[in-house]
């Protein structure tokens, strides 16, 4: 039986760009699915698809039991999609724009009140509340955005990139909104280009590049394909390079990436901080000078490094996305876990 989310050779294609490639996808009901991708990779074209709002070239595709090409008026009743059903009045005060939202879908003005005050605190919009939405920045109108989406909770949401744009701290309380929102039952398919995020909220991901589904599995398979944590070292003089790829080599459980410019090593590894203290050691005893040594989880590029033989690219955000950019240097900043 296929799950509340249902894909089946996804094609879309606009002239020359095969945006969609054949999609695949099953999401069980109750379930989260992260899609996972680079920009451009067709996240934002497989949720169009799947959301009415884009007929793709063929293929087939099932929402809340319906089938999408031939009824979507019955599925944009059952679905909730942040970013392009809520459009938000310029003109109204926040609340007012929540309130709304909360009658056209036949809520009491009291019930869409209560809901309006509730998602302004939740979204850290209280204080601006009553003033009209022209007057908020783009993180504010953003997050607007999304709590419109959650005025009321469809049986099936899609969000396309909710935290693209968001600091830190309304990141961190949008995704506590979500894993409620999911834990009362609802399925969610959530675009990111975010390998954390999708680790803190889904309960599979859908790797997709150039328009397919390359891989699909929880996080911690991905991140095991991926080859686990490595041990990242940078040395302090170019001629050490050799020596210090043979040091790795001896504890590596895959092959050594060296970067050249920046005198980077790179080992996929197990055995955690024990095995990263005997590195330490080993290169001390052949007298290698490090200036940098760490212990790393996998990052989304080295997952599509290890999926596709290529780096993620790295490109300008979307239009729409208020702020990416700063947003998405961020996130590809690759993390270290420093020795304690
Ligand atoms: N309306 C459109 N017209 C032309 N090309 C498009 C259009 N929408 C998307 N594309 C192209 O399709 C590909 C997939 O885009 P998109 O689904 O937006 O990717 P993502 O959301 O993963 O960044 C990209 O190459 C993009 O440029
Ligand atoms: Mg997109």
């Amino acid at each position: 039986m296929p799950g509340a989310i249902y894909a089946e050779g996804l094609v879309k294609t606009f002239g020359d760009v095969r945006a969609l490639d054949g999609v695949d996808l099953d999401v069980p009901e109750g379930t989260v699915l992260g899609l996972l991708g680079p920009n451009g990779a067709g996240k934002t074209t497989t949720v169009r698809c799947l959301t009415t709002l884009l007929r793709p070239d063929s293929g087939r595709a099932v929402v809340a039991g319906i089938d999408v090409l031939d009824h979507p008026d019955q599925v944009r009743r059952s679905i909730g999609l942040s970013g392009q059903f809520a459009a938000v009045d310029e003109y109204l005060t926040g609340r007012e724009n929540l309130q709304m939202v909360g009658q056209l879908y036949q809520m009491s003005a009291k019930a869409a009140k209560a809901r309006a005050g509730e998602l302004l605190d939740q979204f850290n919009l209280a204080d601006a509340a009553d003033r009209p939405a022209k007057t908020y920045s783009g993180g504010m109108r953003r997050r607007l955005d999304l709590a419109a989406a959650l005025v009321v909770s469809p049986p099936v949401m899609f969000m396309d990139e909710p935290t693209t744009g968001l600091d830190p701290r309304n990141r961190q309380q949008l995704w506590e909104v979500i894993k409620q929102l999911v834990s009362g039952g609802t399925t969610l398919l959530l675009t990111t280009q975010y390998l954390e995020e999708a680790d803190h909220l889904a309960h599979d991901i859908a790797v997709v590049d150039h328009g397919r589904v390359i891989a699909r599995g929880t996080s911690d398979q991905l991140k095991a394909r991926t080859g686990g944590e490595r041990v990242e070292v940078v040395v302090h003089e170019r001629e050490h390079m050799a020596a210090a790829a043979e040091v790795l080599a001896g504890f590596g459980k895959g092959d050594t990436t060296v970067e050249e410019h920046t005198r980077k090593l790179t080992v996929p590894v197990t055995g955690g901080a024990k095995l990263l203290a005997e590195v330490i050691r080993e290169l001390d005893v052949r007298g290698i000078e490090i200036d940098d040594i760490g212990l790393r989880r996998p990052t989304l590029d080295d997952v599509f490094l290890s999926l596709t033989g290529h780096a993620a690219e790295v490109k300008d955000a979307d239009e729409d996305d208020e702020g990416g950019t700063s947003a998405d240097t961020r996130g590809r900043k690759r993390k270290k876990e420093s020795v304690k």
